[in-house]
């Protein structure tokens, strides 16, 4: 018998419908059957972004309210022997899209007991958005067997400038001295390398070592130094969440002088910081080596400890 295999997932500009093609371009169709489950939510986030709409979508997202999803793409089978859940962070959680799919009844009964792999499209910093993600699945009763994350390939400052011309212009191409947005073309294109790992535990039905493969793969990598960085970042994200979110309305004007001010703030304090903690954090990391090194081995694991951050 064919093993049943579920994509789901939600893109905006396409890069995470490239990734999810990628991979499962490499399952054997002989002895696989695949369902795609790609939820297009253009009209509710329209691509280039306006600044206004950007920073109204911060709220939901960080605080974990869903919107109602009256639609779902496929019939799904009643059960399948491996979900791929794919999706990207928003503010260091889950994107609002994502979030909104993984909370849906729907999904989260198809989930049940079932080996749930996650693919991560994202700038850098997912570390907590997997986490929420795990917290999530746990809810659902699903076995998280397997995660791979691919980032972008410029570095943390140069990032920042580029994913912000790609998200309000639109232009991902390389300018002045930056390089390309977003995740590099070939790392995408490569992907399928890591099916065949995967489908060894599928077709065994055993998933057990299937992160350890995934890591000596470097399907993911997480870096020390951004550990910290995350972690202050969740704490005012969350404070400035809910402080807008009691500003009342999604469109009134009290909440979108509120965003604003997160708005004016976050691209100068995270520029601003990034340097400084950089050096801090290198600092730290000599002192702090053997928890830093924990984090690390945790946060590219399966494992769930709620509360981490
Ligand atoms: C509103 C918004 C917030 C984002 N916040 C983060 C973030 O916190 N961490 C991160 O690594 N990437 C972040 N990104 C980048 C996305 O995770 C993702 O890489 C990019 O939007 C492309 O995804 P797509 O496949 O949906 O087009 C953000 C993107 C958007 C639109």
């Amino acid at each position: 018998m064919k093993k049943q295999i579920l994509f789901i997932w939600y893109s905006q500009t396409g890069q995470l419908s490239n990734m999810v093609h990628s991979l499962a371009s490499g399952f054997d169709k002989e002895h696989c059957e695949i369902d795609y489950c790609q939820y297009k939510f253009e009209k509710r986030f329209p691509f280039p972004w306006t600044k206004r709409y950007f920073f109204n979508q911060m709220p939901e997202g960080v605080l974990g309210i869903p919107f109602e999803i009256d639609e779902q793409p496929i019939v799904f089978k009643e059960k399948y022997d491996l979900i791929i859940f794919a999706y990207q962070p928003w503010f260091l959680h889950p994107s609002l899209p994502s979030m909104s799919i993984i909370k849906n009844d729907k999904i989260q009964k198809v989930l049940k007991n079932t080996p749930v792999i996650t693919l991560i499209g994202a700038r850098n910093m997912w570390l907590h958005a997997q986490e929420k993600i795990k917290e999530y699945l746990c809810e659902a009763q699903a076995n998280l067997v397997g995660n791979i994350v691919l980032v972008d390939s410029a570095k943390n400052l140069a990032s920042m400038f580029t994913v912000q011309r790609w998200m309000f212009k639109g232009k991902k191409d390389a300018y002045f001295i930056f390089p390309p947005a977003g995740i590099n073309e070939l790392e995408i294109q490569n992907l399928y390398r890591l099916t065949p790992l995967i489908e060894q535990n599928l077709q065994s039905t055993n998933f057990e070592n299937l992160q350890s493969k995934l890591l000596d793969a470097k399907a993911l990598q997480v870096k020390p130094q951004l550990i910290p960085l995350e972690q202050r970042g969740v704490t005012n994200f969350r404070k400035f969440a809910k402080w807008i979110y009691e500003g009342g309305d999604k469109n009134s004007e009290n909440r979108y002088k509120r965003e604003w001010v997160f708005s004016f703030l976050l691209p100068k304090v995270a520029t601003l910081l990034s340097p400084i903690t950089f050096i801090s954090n290198k600092i730290k990391a000599l002192i702090n080596k053997d928890k830093l090194l924990k984090d690390k081995a945790y946060f590219e694991s399966v494992l769930f400890i709620s509360n981490k951050f």
